[in-house]
């Protein structure tokens, strides 16, 4: 099974995401990686104050490297989890097929299912809205987890 986080910038929301479920996976058999639907901050480290959430929950998300997403990641991966609507239908427009269509997800459906719950991105705000997305997160990816394997 291979998962992909997807949000605006791939340096706050999606990152936090890939670094919590990883820390819930306990196979090789699952594998998750994060990607932005804009090229905006390609090839950057995640936001320092994901970086730090992220730390002070006991997650290293400091090997991680924004990147675009891309069409070939509907024949790479199985799942992709969007952040928010913005990001959901952003990732619809390029679909292929209905098969591609099929693996677009709301994260937030996870823990909140059928209400289509953004991840509210917490770029301009201050760190409270980090550790509202690291729960949010937190809560959603224990729901993935316990799911998959
Ligand atoms: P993300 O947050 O989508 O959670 O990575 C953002 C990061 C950067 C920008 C917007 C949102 N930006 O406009 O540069």
């Amino acid at each position: 099974m291979r998962i992909l986080m997807v949000c605006l910038g791939n340096i706050c929301r999606s990152p936090l995401a890939e670094g919590i479920l990883r820390s819930k996976i306990l196979t090789d058999a699952i594998s998750v990686d994060s990607a932005g639907t804009s090229g905006l901050h390609e090839g950057e480290l995640p936001d320092p104050r994901s970086i730090a959430v992220a730390k002070s929950n006991g997650i290293d998300i400091t090997d991680q490297r924004s990147r675009k997403f891309k069409v070939a990641d509907f024949d790479n991966f199985d799942l992709i989890y969007a952040m928010d609507q913005s990001n959901y239908h952003n990732i619809l427009n390029i679909a292929r097929n209905s098969d591609d269509e099929s693996k677009v997800k709301m994260i937030l459906n996870e823990s909140n299912p059928g209400e289509n719950l953004n991840v509210p991105d917490p770029y301009y705000g201050g760190d409270k809205g980090f550790d509202n997305v690291f729960r949010m997160l937190d809560e959603a990816c224990d729901n993935i987890a316990s799911k998959i394997q």
